[in-house]
């Protein structure tokens, strides 16, 4: 995610704007900027691709910028490749109006067009440019001054945001907006602070105000105001922060893992709205209907043209995203009849490949720089074979070098052991199969508009799986000193037990394997001695029964079963010892569900084994050599 900074009041602000980005290089960034006014003088904007360090080398530390009053970004790519050009802050092309953004405007695109009608041009690719000149528009088009205009913005805006502009005709003072995207506010000492987490402000005071969704705020020296979406004064109460500076980058949890499994929700949301369109219909007297979902894979290039001529799809990745790639296979064969074959990158870039010039490889990768997995890249584009990348990091190797890239939006994933880039791409291929399932007719518009609508119900289902993570935390416990664990799933869940083993495996140092239950008897069951914990998934219906009757296979030789499945299967409970349920979907989209019992069963373990969760041993976060 992006960081943001802003300061006013009586030292120069450029220093401190880069002490409080230095404080933000956590969340992970690309590229940076600062923009600094001397009273009354235009703001001077200065941006750095790459490290932090960069921009602070092109302003001597901030020296050679004067000013006391100034916003400051590091930027984690979404929208235009990492570069100078579309590093924040962005303005208005007179300077009247200059910000940074942390966020994502979901309709960036609309409000673009709306914009180029109205004269305005753009030189970045960014969403921000544009949210930044329509606060420019909307301040020139009613003349209400900086709260009006934001306020305006903020109800035309679809997205998630924590904004901080300076306007030329308000020197001396910050406008701040929110929406979703983190910010807090501080003042002391007759000076004012925004930032997007607490660390950046933590050197200079605890006592900080948080702004709230759809609110405003005006900072000028040593002082804030706050304004609803009306415009009309409110009141905030001033919170003292008690964690210390590393809790704080952790938003106050102790791992990163833990931190990210909770952004889940947000950033399956995200990924989601990212390909999700609404077009507005006309009823039969006229009136507009509100928008009709639909999805859009034309934004990355992937035609309808291209998806009819698709005969098969190779998905190569490696580890949990090869994980991806099986469970993908399942719902995309399902939903769109296209035969699919998952590799490991690892194998794929070794075999004399059988590839079709209609095929099409879909390499996933968080990172974007996985050895094996660029070098399955390569290798399909020298057989001429279409390619599109599922990528977390904008600008990566994968992603620079693939024919189409769909970007997921899970922010800067920390931890080695990942959680939020796994559910995004699984996200990313039910999209993916929703779309080729409609283009190649085996999904009719109400089935689809119902698989899209569920769609949008998992970040709440997600969250309500979170809710209930002490009850896993306490099971944890009573595993911590397991020697074996099994997993045990057929056809999705099978898939799913994949994941959730090496998640065990990774951070806990558990011996763990994954099983297709109907397995077990060609050998791995003499495995099973008294006590072995065997967790069986079961969220496909036509595959419950089997799958039970093989766990209790595994009970009666002494195993401890446990099993996840969805709410109403409560015959379960009979005949194994212990539950996790989790929310009904739709069968196709059980993975992003079921697998996140299985996180947290990995979490709690390392946690109770007092191991190092966000850096396991021997394992890096991603593995740029072969
Ligand atoms: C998963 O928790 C591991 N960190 C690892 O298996 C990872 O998924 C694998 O190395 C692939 O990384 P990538 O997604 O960045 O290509």
């Amino acid at each position: 995610m992006c960081g943001i900074v802003g300061f006013v009041g009586h030292h120069q602000a450029a220093p401190i704007l880069l002490d409080g980005l230095s404080k933000l290089e956590y969340r992970g960034y690309d590229s940076a900027g600062l923009a600094v006014r001397d009273g009354e003088a235009d703001p001077v904007l200065v941006k750095a691709k790459g490290r932090l360090q960069i921009l602070s080398d092109k302003t001597d530390g901030g020296k050679t910028v004067v000013g006391s009053c100034g916003v400051g970004h590091t930027r984690w790519a979404t929208h235009g490749e990492p570069s100078e050009n579309n590093a924040h802050p962005h303005c208005s092309d007179d300077h009247n109006v200059v910000g940074v953004h942390n966020g994502i405007i979901e309709n960036y695109q609309e409000l673009k067009e709306k914009l180029v009608r109205n004269g305005y041009s753009f030189y970045s690719d960014t969403d921000t440019e544009v949210a930044i000149k329509m606060v420019d528009y909307y301040y020139k088009k009613y003349k209400m001054g900086p709260i009006d205009a934001l306020a305006k913005t903020m109800v035309r805006v679809r997205g998630s945001y924590a904004l901080a502009v300076m306007f030329k005709e308000y020197p001396g003072e910050i406008y701040a907006a929110r929406k979703d995207s983190p910010m807090i506010i501080g003042v002391t000492n007759g000076e004012s602070y925004l930032a997007s987490d607490v660390p950046a402000v933590l050197k200079y005071t605890r006592d900080v105000y948080y702004i709230g969704n759809l609110e405003m705020a005006r900072l000028t020296e040593g002082k804030a105001e706050f304004y609803d979406l009306n415009g009309d004064q409110i009141e905030k109460p001033l919170v003292e922060i008690k964690w210390d500076a590393e809790a704080a980058e952790k938003g106050g949890y102790e791992h990163f893992m833990m931190k990210e499994i909770h952004e889940q929700p947000k950033a399956v949301l995200d990924t989601i709205n990212s390909m999700i369109r609404y077009k507005d219909e006309v009823g039969e007297d006229g009136t507009k209907i509100s928008g009709k979902a639909f999805i859009d894979l034309a934004s990355i290039g992937i035609t309808d043209e291209i998806i009819r001529g698709i005969h098969q799809i190779h998905i190569v990745a490696c580890g949990s995203a090869y994980h991806v790639g099986m469970a993908a296979q399942y719902v995309i064969e399902d939903l769109a009849r296209i035969p699919v074959r998952v590799e490991l990158g690892s194998e794929f870039r070794y075999r004399s490949l059988l590839l079709d010039p209609n095929d099409l490889v879909v390499v996933i990768s968080q990172s974007g720089e996985t050895a094996d997995s660029l070098a399955a890249l390569r290798e399909a584009k020298d057989k001429g074979v279409r390619t599109l990348a599922i990528v977390n990091v904008v600008g990566s190797s994968i992603a620079r070098e693939a024919d189409h890239v769909f970007y997921t939006l899970a922010g800067p994933e920390i931890a080695v052991a990942t959680t939020k880039g796994y559910l995004t791409q699984l996200v990313a291929c039910y999209i993916l199969g929703i779309q080729c399932g409609i283009v190649k007719g085996q999904i009719p518009d109400d089935k689809a508009a119902e698989l899209i609508q569920e769609l949008n119900t998992l970040p709440g289902k997600i969250s309500k799986i979170l809710d209930d993570k002490e009850r896993i935390q306490w099971f944890a416990a009573k595993f911590a000193s397991a020697r074996d664990i099994f997993f045990i799933g057929r056809g999705l869940d099978y898939a799913i037990c994949m994941e959730g083993s090496l998640k065990m495996k990774e951070i806990s140092y558990v011996h763990s394997e994954a099983y297709a239950a109907g397995e077990l008897k060609h050998g791995t069951i003499s495995l099973i001695e008294e006590g072995t914990l065997v967790i069986g998934v079961l969220t496909q219906k036509a595959l419950f029964e089997k799958t039970m009757s093989n766990l209790v296979e595994t009970g009666s030789r002494g195993a401890y079963l446990a099993n996840v499945t969805t709410y109403g299967n409560y015959s379960v409970e009979d005949s194994t010892d212990f539950t996790i349920y989790v929310p009904k979907t739709d069968e196709h989209f059980a993975a992003t569900l079921a697998v996140i019992p299985l996180q947290l069963l990995g979490y709690y373990v390392a946690c109770a084994r007092g191991l190092d969760v966000d850096k396991p041993r021997n394992l890096a976060k991603s593995v740029t050599v072969e």
